[in-house]
């Protein structure tokens, strides 16, 4: 979604804001524009497209030329992508840039026209530019003026803001969307996110609800609702640039890949001592689970089907009850959920506004929330009454690959904790189990290396195909979801996954020559029943790529294609399971010729509902 930056200091504000900006690229957007102070006058640049149109058009047009300004990224929520709509938008006095949505635009656009205000564009961000103006024009102090606008408003900003009278001065505020304040030597920053300052700074406050900052050169001062001067604490980003470039590869995507043995690593070691996970500093206790009644696990995407995997696990080795929710669905359905139930919430990002709404909910309904998050100092992260971060650093691609690794990586701590917890598996089992898991970043290392070139070679078969199918039962069913989740996104291949035993329920109907199947079986208790199947589509003419475990013997007419990966504790191998289906999605996206960091219509952080 949107993205925001800002900028004051001494460096040209105009390269510092695109560059800012090129880092917030992953958040998905297709527009971009920014505003500089050039002699005191506030001069602004926009267009529609991606940040190399909005420099080709400067470097015609002329730069904004000064060492202050705001600039953004735009995912068009309110009116279509086009110049006009481009952000910043200006009342006659104020200069603004938001990421997030007004609800009651509407009715201050009404109020506003009444007063003789007239508009240029469709969006609700130019209502808040022309409802601070408003205000600005009898207030006449910048910060009184922006707390009085923040109460009218009624849904989500975060926002850069630049007064005609305040030159090299930048505001923000923000409510909901994210925001951070980067602090640097004779300069400090604003943006959505900390990777689009890191280049510049790794220190940054994190902004609260509804707080003003004002920025200049050689300061930060941030002002609560009363305009009272707020102390904020220093936190310092522990990656370094390396973090947020591609390092030679040439997606974020693959490069994320390659990451995944160190993302678990940083994950799984700080959480286990004396070869038992400890998660006490994340404030679960063995006392604390045992008194779990129901688990519910709830989010989107990618982290939902982390939690499809969890649920299999924890059934399975704790004997409890877990139920896996859309949090879409979860937040509208009235969930039968109170004291003595824990909602577990996953997310990358900790600011998707669907996920976020349900872990409200079950706090207000007296349920425990225990928050897996990736993005530190996050809304989520935030609001959790428990918090296991994930540890895989900064993840850009939009299509998550190592967040969703180290997302099922907790999901298994937390499946050994409770079982043992809960007396369903000994200690000597917990032990193991542990182990096994401190061996993961290993064997998905081997996984990376042993299944390359095979994915490749079938990502070559698939590159023509309108639509296929992912088949599995059990872990293998749960893993399916997230393979196939992964070819669309960044194939745009139409595919489903499916469990295996009911495609004869309906499914079996679509398949012909023309539809592959890439079917998963990866667990002995299911092998047979899952070859049965295999078998089924193949006698109805489709092409099947199996994926099995080494040890495996296939029979030669069950499948046109075998990828094996290595023999591992069947219970974990959806973590080296899921290393080929990211590689096939990736390589039959690249064959496509498709952009595979930034693919069509989607954003990396999705905070709107
Ligand atoms: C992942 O590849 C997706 N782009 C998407 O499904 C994502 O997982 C989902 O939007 C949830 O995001 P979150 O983890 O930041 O909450």
């Amino acid at each position: 979604m949107c993205g925001i930056v800002g900028y004051v200091g001494h460096r040209d504000a105009s390269d510092v804001l695109v560059s800012a900006l090129t880092r917030l690229e992953y958040r998905g957007y297709d527009s971009a524009g920014i505003a500089v102070f050039e002699d005191g006058v506030i001069n602004v640049a926009k267009s529609k497209g991606k940040l190399k149109d909005l420099v080709e058009k400067m470097d015609k047009e002329g730069k904004p030329k000064g060492v202050a300004g705001i600039g953004h990224t735009r995912w068009a929520t309110h009116g279509e992508p086009s110049d006009i709509n481009s952000h910043p938008h200006s009342g006659a006095r104020v200069t603004l840039v938001h990421n997030g949505i007004i609800e009651n635009y509407k009715e201050l656009k009404e109020f506003l026209i009444k007063d003789g205000r007239r508009f240029l564009s469709d969006t609700d961000t130019e209502v808040v530019a022309q409802l601070l103006d408003h205000y600005y024009n009898y207030i006449s102090d910048p910060i009184k003026a922006i707390i009085r606008t923040t109460q009218d408003l009624r849904g989500s900003f975060a926002l850069g803001i630049v007064f005609e009278n305040y030159p090299d001065t930048v505001f923000a505020v923000r409510r909901e969307s994210p925001l951070i304040i980067g602090v640097g030597k004779d300069e400090n920053f604003i943006a959505s996110d900390v990777p689009a300052i890191i280049k510049y700074t790794k220190d940054y406050y994190l902004l609260e609800h509804d707080e003003v900052a004002v920025l200049s050169a050689d300061g930060v001062k941030v002002y609560d609702t009363h305009y009272q001067p707020v102390v904020k604490t220093l936190k310092t980003a522990d990656w370094d640039v390396d973090a947020v470039g591609k390092c030679g590869y040439p997606h974020y995507m693959i490069k994320e890949i390659n990451e995944q043995p160190t993302a678990i690593r940083n994950t799984v070691t700080p959480r286990v001592k004396d070869g038992m996970p400890n998660l006490e500093e994340c404030n679960i206790t063995p006392e604390a689970l045992r008194k779990i009644r129901n688990i519910f696990i709830v989010a989107c995407g990618t982290a939902m089907h982390s939690g499809m995997v969890g649920k299999y696990v924890m059934e399975n080795i704790a004997r409890t009850h877990v139920t896996v929710d859309i949090a879409s669905e979860f937040r509208y359905r009235d969930p039968i959920i109170g004291k003595g139930d824990l909602i577990i919430i996953v997310s990358q990002s900790g600011e998707t506004a669907d996920s976020l709404a349900a872990m409200r909910l079950a706090k207000q309904k007296g349920a425990q929330t225990l928050a897996i998050v990736n993005a530190m100092g996050s809304t989520i992260a935030r609001e959790a009454d428990m918090l296991i971060y994930t540890h895989a650093g900064p993840e850009i691609s939009v299509a998550s690959t190592k967040a969703y690794m180290v997302q099922l990586a907790v999901m298994y701590l937390f499946a050994f904790e409770l079982a043992f917890a809960k007396g369903t598996i000994d200690e000597e089992k917990y032990k193991y189990y542990t182990s096994k898991l401190l061996e993961t970043p290993d064997m998905v290392q081997r996984t990376i290396e042993s299944t390359t070139e095979i994915a490749q070679k079938i990502s070559t078969q698939l590159i023509t195909a309108d639509s296929l199918l992912y088949i599995g039962r059990g872990l293998d069913y749960a893993l399916s979801m997230e393979g196939s989740l992964k070819l669309k996104e960044i194939s745009y291949i139409h595919s489903e996954s499916y469990a295996a035993g009911e495609l004869k329920h309906g499914t079996i109907s679509l398949i012909t020559q023309e539809m592959p199947v890439i079917a998963v079986a990866t667990q002995s208790a299911l092998y047979e029943k899952t070859v049965s199947n295999i078998k089924e589509v193949k006698a109805r003419g489709a092409k099947v790529i199996m994926i099995c475990k080494e040890s495996d013997d296939v029979p030669g007419d069950v499948a046109d294609c075998v990828l094996k990966v290595l023999d591992f504790e069947e219970i974990l191998l959806p973590m080296l399971v899921c290393v080929p289906l990211q590689l096939i999605a990736y390589y039959t996206a690249v064959q496509r010729g498709n952009d595979v960091d930034q693919p069509r219509n989607l954003a990396k952080s999705v905070t709107v509902e």
